[in-house]
């Protein structure tokens, strides 16, 4: 079934569990979340980038999403991803989107707010929640150079209170991509309780791939080449939780075993040119990633 996003959030944020958010961007990758949480009885949040929409079309997303969840027993969310272009955000909010993202971080305060506000106002008219980021992720080269730039938890708590948004996005040391660190993960877990102690809503962590060295091996293995890879460790996802974030992103991992996946079957199967076993291969691996998130979040039967 379909549900309002923030509704599986404050569920969630007093269960003192985290909600999944899956990156897709096509047929099978949404099958396979779907098809995991109807075996495991898990909600899961279905997220799309604006790249992704580019890729599929809006129409095809949405059609997609509404077919495969409307008779499961299982809550599903669909939500629009670093939202950054009006024109995308409108449309997500008018076709079926049940939350959007308005990722203004990058501006000042101000612009952040004056823009979220924007947002949250077309939003709340079509019952559509939406979250918002305050601080910096870093790609690596930022990690590097040191500029991740947490998220302030006063400015956090003016910044919900101005905006009204839904949930927040914070800044305590992750980043999108494979490249998350230079070892060992390292978040910054006193900010995120200073927030989840000021803030009411529920905090969203982006950049939250795990990059394990088993995965990332097994894709070099069939020809990948990932070099120095490191995300962010299982005891570290579970403290995030355990200390205040209810909704953990993933993409990075999902792509790695997809890769994987399909590297392997055509390793394995030079013969088989037959594109629909080709790319069942890397749903199958893509599932076996959304199984352990699910079990490390703690969300089933929720
Ligand atoms: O956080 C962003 C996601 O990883 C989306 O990436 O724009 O390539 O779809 P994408
Ligand atoms: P990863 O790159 O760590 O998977 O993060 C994805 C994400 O934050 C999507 O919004
Ligand atoms: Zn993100």
């Amino acid at each position: 079934m379909i549900v309002n996003t923030n509704k599986l959030l404050i569920k969630a944020r007093k269960g003192k569990y985290a909600l999944p958010h899956f990156n897709v961007s096509n047929l099978e990758t949404m099958q396979a979340v779907v098809n995991v949480c109807n075996k495991l009885k898990s909600p899961a949040i279905i997220a799309t980038s604006e790249s992704a929409i580019k890729y599929a079309g809006i129409e095809n997303i949405v059609s997609l999403f509404q077919n495969l969840t409307k008779s499961s027993k299982q809550k599903f969310a669909l939500h629009l991803d670093h939202g950054n272009d009006m024109n995308v955000i409108k449309q997500c909010i008018l076709k079926g989107y049940t939350s959007v993202m308005i990722d203004a971080s990058h501006f000042d305060f101000n612009k952040n707010v004056q823009l979220t506000k924007t947002v949250v106002n077309l939003a709340k008219k079509n019952n559509v929640s939406v979250e918002a980021e305050i601080g910096t992720l870093g790609g690596q080269e930022d990690y590097v150079k040191g500029k991740i730039k947490y998220t302030n938890p006063n400015q956090a708590l003016d910044f919900t209170k101005q905006t009204q948004c839904d949930n927040l996005a914070i800044a305590i040391g992750t980043s999108h991509g494979a490249y998350k660190f230079k070892g060992k993960s390292e978040l910054n877990f006193e900010i995120l309780e200073e927030i989840k102690d000021l803030v009411p809503i529920p905090l969203v962590l982006h950049g939250a791939s795990e990059v394990s060295t088993e995965l990332v091996n097994k894709a070099n293995k069939y020809g990948a080449k990932i070099a120095n890879a490191h995300g962010v460790s299982r005891l570290n996802i579970r403290s995030a939780i355990k200390k205040g974030i209810t909704k953990v992103n993933t993409d990075t991992d999902l792509r790695i075993a997809f890769d994987y996946g399909v590297r392997k079957f055509l390793q394995l199967n030079p013969t088989n040119f037959d594109y629909r076993k080709i790319i069942s291969a890397g749903r199958e691996e893509i599932e076996s990633v959304v199984e352990d998130k699910i079990r490390l979040f703690g969300c089933r039967n929720k």
